[in-house]
Formats: C-alpha cells, sequence, structure tokens
C-alpha cells in the first residue's frame, strides 16, 4: 500500500517511523511519504491560509497549494504505482462520517490513500468540488465528536488502525480476529499467569478456573458471555 499524507507539519506524522508501522515501512509493506503543504507555495511567507470571505473567525486554508499538492503527490505516486491507479484522497474532519473498524478494514484493501491535512477552520470549498470534478474518490473522516486543532493527529489514528490490517504487519494474525469491533463487540477480559495473583493490597485475586480448564469450547463460550455482558454494560448501542 503507498499512503501520502500532505500536512505543514510533517514533523508530526514522525511516531509513524516507530514501532509496528515503522516497521511495516522498512520491510516494503507500506510507502508511506509526508509531505509539506507550504512546498507548493509561490510567495515569500509560504502563506496557506487567508480570511474567511463574508467575514467570521479564523482562518481558512487557499484552495491553490492544495491543488497544486494533489496535482504533484498524484503524478509522484502513478509514477511509481502506474498511471492507470487512482488515490483515495481522505480528509480528516470533524463533519465526516464516522472512521469505524470497518472503515479501516475497507481502507486497508486499498492500493493507495492519500491524506489532507487540514488546518485551522478549514479547507475552502472548491478544493471538494474541483477533486469530485476531475473524478478522485473523496473520503471525509471524523474520528470522534470533538474537535482537534487539525488532521495530523487523525491521520496518525486511522493509519495505524488501517495499515495494522495488512496481512504482514502484525506478528500474529489471529489476533485480529478475537480483538474489540472486530465482530462488533468488546474484546472479552484477559488474564495472564500468575493464575493467583496477591495484588499490592495484600488481596488474593484468582483468574476465572474456567481458563485453566483447557476445556477450549467452555472458555469460548465463556468469553463470549463476557463480551456480550461488557458491550451491554459500556456501549450499549453496539448491541442494537
Ligand atoms: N480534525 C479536527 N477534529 C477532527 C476529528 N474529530 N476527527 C477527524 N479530524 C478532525
Amino acid at each position: 500500500m503507498r499512503i501520502d499524507v500532505i500536512t505543514i507539519f510533517p514533523e508530526y506524522l514522525s511516531p509513524l517511523e516507530l514501532s509496528l508501522i515503522g516497521r511495516a515501512r522498512r520491510e516494503g509493506l507500506v510507502d508511506l511519504q509526508v509531505h509539506d503543504l507550504r512546498s507548493w507555495t509561490h510567495d515569500r511567507h509560504r502563506t496557506v491560509d487567508d480570511t474567511p470571505l463574508g467575514g467570521g473567525a479564523g482562518m481558512v486554508m487557499k484552495p491553490e497549494p492544495w491543488a497544486e499538492a494533489f496535482a504533484g503527490v498524484r503524478a509522484q505516486g502513478q509514477e511509481s504505482l502506474g498511471a492507470d491507479v487512482e488515490p483515495l484522497i481522505v480528509f480528516p474532519n470533524p463533519a465526516g462520517s464516522p472512521f469505524t473498524q470497518a472503515t479501516a478494514q475497507e481502507w486497508s484493501q486499498c492500493e493507495w490513500i492519500i491524506f489532507a491535512c487540514g488546518r485551522y477552520e478549514g479547507i475552502d470549498e472548491r478544493v471538494y468540488q474541483h477533486l469530485a470534478d476531475i473524478g478522485c474518490e473523496v473520503a471525509l473522516a471524523s474520528l470522534g465528536d470533538y474537535v482537534l486543532n487539525g488532521g495530523e493527529v487523525a491521520v496518525l489514528a486511522i493509519t495505524e488502525a488501517v495499515v495494522r490490517l495488512i496481512p504482514g504487519v502484525v506478528g500474529n494474525a489471529e489476533s485480529l480476529v478475537e480483538e474489540s469491533h472486530s465482530d462488533g463487540l468488546l474484546e472479552y477480559p484477559l488474564y495472564t499467569r500468575p493464575a493467583s495473583w496477591t495484588d499490592p493490597q495484600g488481596i488474593l485475586r484468582e483468574a476465572p478456573p474456567i481458563l485453566l480448564s483447557g476445556d477450549h469450547a467452555k472458555i469460548a463460550a465463556w468469553r463470549r458471555e463476557q463480551s456480550l455482558q461488557r458491550t451491554g454494560e459500556r456501549r450499549p448501542d453496539l448491541l442494537e
């Protein structure tokens, strides 16, 4: 998979050099490139924003650098992937569709994603119209019902959720099957050794004995029950 990120804060994406995603990049499972939007400006101050037409608070991102950035990054990507390959362009945006595990599953099948990180109050609406007009597939994705200062943190989260689903990125593929949200439920509680643990208050805490029974069918049934109970308590909306 190829991923391009366009941002005015390239350093913000440096955590993507670490851990599983960093290793996936080094192993060539993901080709991830970060681009500075300001490299597509032409004035001395490398301006990417201006005041909103019609008045109002804050600043709006100008359309010209974005249109040039998409053209430049699209050309770079098509040089390596082929002229017939088109990216999915994702704008993290609190007014977008909720990003869920199902979205992560879908996007993990993409050959190429370009993330466009907005800042300030947002991006000039004509950028979206332009991309739709030239036939680009565009998605607005929200991490949740709260407002961040820009799209960068959302790109970190979305990229991690998507890339870990690419075969070979997570060592044990089975761990992807049982985790929270993979079947629409929250994951069951986990225990490890010691089976009997005395906590710092001196209280003896035993792991559920069924987990030591060796009866795999019973363990699976118990876990399913726990998942349902936990989902009902913490996320009743998921059960409906
Ligand atoms: N940018 C600002 N807030 C956001 C959110 N909640 N989700 C995605 N992108 C955002």
